[in-house]
């Protein structure tokens, strides 16, 4: 037996990023859980904002951002850039987060997130309580440590967090790679 319930937002697990916007003289964070990507060729993704938050205009204004990947040990940071507002506390110093200079946008990367994406908006699509900002990954910057000796990314050594009904997670059991249901036994 199952309930009906009026439609809501209870897609699961989603990803939970750090945001950084701005330049490297005057930044923010933002955390975000309603992302995704979008399309494979050209990569795009997006963010959905609200207009109240402070990187919204921020974001608006250079049309550029960082898209950091969150893991286990930045997750209570994750939580505060989440929580505090860049109106009222430099998240970065507070944090102690680094500033990395990124290649392609004046966004700063955060130094500590093993894998950063640097976005050029594309679009904003207004939409309600949020706005949809879709952007083209430009740059994708690895840590060395996550890269094994025959070029491949060890993703899942990273430690990388999902959010699911408002609470953390680390990833759990491997289960099976992509296409396993159809590959033949030997
Ligand atoms: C786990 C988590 C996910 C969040 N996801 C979003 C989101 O997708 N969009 C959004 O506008 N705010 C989201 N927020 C809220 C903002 O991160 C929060 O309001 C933040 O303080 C805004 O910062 P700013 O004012 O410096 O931009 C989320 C917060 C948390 C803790």
């Amino acid at each position: 037996m199952k309930e009906n319930w009026k439609g809501g937002n209870m897609l699961n697990p989603l990803p939970v990023v750090m945001v950084s916007c701005g330049d490297m003289e005057n930044s923010n964070i933002v955390t975000v859980a309603w992302c995704g990507n979008v399309c494979t060729n050209p990569p795009i993704l997006y963010i959905s904002l609200r207009k109240s938050r402070y990187s919204y205009d921020m974001i608006l204004k250079n049309k550029e951002f960082v898209v950091n990947l969150v893991t286990k040990d930045l997750a209570f940071k994750c939580d505060y850039a989440g929580v505090k507002s860049g109106k009222d506390v430099d998240k970065f110093e507070h944090l102690k987060l680094t500033k990395e200079e990124s290649l392609y946008v004046k966004a700063p990367r955060i130094l500590e997130s093993p894998v950063n994406l640097e976005c050029k908006l594309r679009d904003i699509i207004p939409l309600g309580s949020h706005d949809m900002f879709l952007a083209d990954i430009v740059n994708v910057s690895v840590d060395k440590s996550l890269i094994d000796k025959n070029n491949r990314l060890k993703l899942e050594d990273a430690n990388l967090i999902t959010y699911s009904h408002g609470e953390y997670y680390s990833l759990g059991e491997y289960v099976g790679k992509f296409g396993y249901s159809v590959k033949k036994k030997n």
